[in-house]
């Protein structure tokens, strides 16, 4: 949708591709004219940063919840994904992947993630143009998780259509293409039953993330259902942090790459690269929205909101909000706070790879910085953004550059 075809504020729906498109100057407006905006029966949309700390400081009022109705209730507690559950069982999964992924563990394994990044770009960095979607975007989140979860290497490629395939079966429009993506979901879900139990097998287990929900005991000595494993790995770890790093490194290029002049700055002062990826996750985070479903009837800033009903925690419109953010719709890298965003979400439910995330993106960032001296978006770039309207990220970020 043009600038020109942009919906009027009080129309926005955050569910519309078209609508999300390029929707920054109506959440300007919509962020100052209301603090919950009604986009349908229903739901309800908060695009203030401080509204939305609020709600998400208050889980027992509003609890996970998808899109889908009601979802998540009628499916047994294995099946459900941590970023969907609430406290105790949330607690329990949570603790799991927070010591597998904390800050000290990412340290340990930085070594291997600059291994990794400095394998993917050499096999472009002579080549003088790329794809830094399909060529350092897509491949490095895959090998890294792939490696980290405990994936065998000869599966890690694949992990990246799995992830797409996932998504796919929930949001593709067409009810065919659809199933055909959960056909695929089911037997690379077979493949993965038959890696998790040869590892239960095994008594030589590597100190991986799988290794950890292997050997996981509760208080009664219970381990984690086998499901329950597959359901974290898949949904939490492969999709949760396969897609949203794909486009958080080809946003980061695409801001670098679009200011004349801002490659070569980072490139000369690499203290301003943990910089420009916080910068890139307040002002083009990939995850727009999210959400939560009232656990009771709750007034939420002055709007009755009903038991069961969907609040969107608007993290896009929060990331710009000028009463938190100097100068906000543009991409700076001289901000006092630049970890202040919400690209990450906030509270309980904060992303828990967001270390790892952080990791892959300074050090994909900083191998091909090592390696080329100038970069500019190709001619013929164009930001296509993905279809699926919870995410922000390019289709393709076509470059072409010089070598070091
Ligand atoms: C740039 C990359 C990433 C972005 C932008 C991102 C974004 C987010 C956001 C916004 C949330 C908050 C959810 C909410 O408010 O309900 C979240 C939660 C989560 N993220 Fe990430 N994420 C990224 C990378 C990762 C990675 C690498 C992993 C795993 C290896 C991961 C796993 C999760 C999980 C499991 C949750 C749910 C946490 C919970 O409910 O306690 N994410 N992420």
């Amino acid at each position: 949708m043009s600038a020109a075809e942009a919906p009027r504020p009080e129309e926005y729906n955050p569910f519309d591709p078209a609508h999300v498109d390029d929707h920054f100057a109506t959440l300007a407006a919509l962020r100052e004219s209301v603090r919950v905006h009604q986009p349908m029966p229903g739901v309800y949309y908060v695009p203030r940063y401080d509204d939305i700390v609020e709600v998400c400081r208050r889980p027992e009022e509003f609890g996970q919840g998808g899109f889908e109705p009601l979802e998540a209730d009628s499916r047994p507690p294995e099946l459900i994904q941590l970023g969907e559950s609430d406290p105790s069982e949330h607690t329990k999964v949570r603790r799991i992947l927070a010591a597998a992924l904390s800050p000290p563990r990412m340290r340990a394994y930085e070594p291997i993630v600059h291994e990794i990044c400095a394998e993917i770009v050499d096999r472009f960095a002579g080549r003088g143009q790329a794809d830094l979607i399909e060529d350092l975007g897509a491949p490095l989140p895959a090998q890294v998780i792939g490696r980290l979860a405990g994936i065998p290497a000869e599966m890690r490629h694949r992990l990246r259509p799995y992830s797409d395939d996932l998504i796919g079966a929930r949001a593709q429009p067409d009810p065919d293409e659809a199933r055909r993506c959960q056909q695929r979901v089911n037997a690379f879900d077979e493949e993965l039953r038959a890696v998790i139990a040869d590892r239960q097998r095994s008594s030589d287990r590597p100190d991986d993330l799988m290794a950890q929900m292997i050997e996981y005991r509760d208080e009664e000595g219970q381990p984690l259902h086998n499901e329950k494993i597959l359901t974290t790995l898949s949904k939490d770890v492969i999709v949760g942090g396969i897609e949203t790093t794909t486009h958080l490194i080809g946003n980061l290029f695409y801001l670098l790459l679009s200011e004349p002049g801002l490659f070569e700055r980072v490139r000369a002062d690499r203290s301003l690269v943990p910089v420009a990826v916080e910068e890139t996750l307040r002002h083009h985070n990939p995850v727009q929205v999210l959400f939560r479903r009232a656990r009771v009837d709750v007034d939420l800033f002055g709007t009755p909101v009903s038991a069961g009903e969907v609040v969107c925690l608007g993290y896009s419109a929060a990331n710009r909000d000028p009463r938190v953010f100097d100068d906000p719709e543009a991409f700076r890298l001289d901000r006092p706070d630049p970890r202040r965003h919400l690209g990450f979400g906030w509270g309980i439910h904060l992303c828990v790879g967001a270390p790892l995330a952080r990791l892959e993106a300074t050090a994909g960032l900083n191998a091909v910085l090592d390696r080329i001296a100038h970069m500019e978006l190709a001619p013929e770039a164009d930001y296509q953004r993905v279809l699926f309207f919870m995410m922000r990220g390019p289709t393709r970020m076509d470059v072409v550059f010089d070598q070091g």
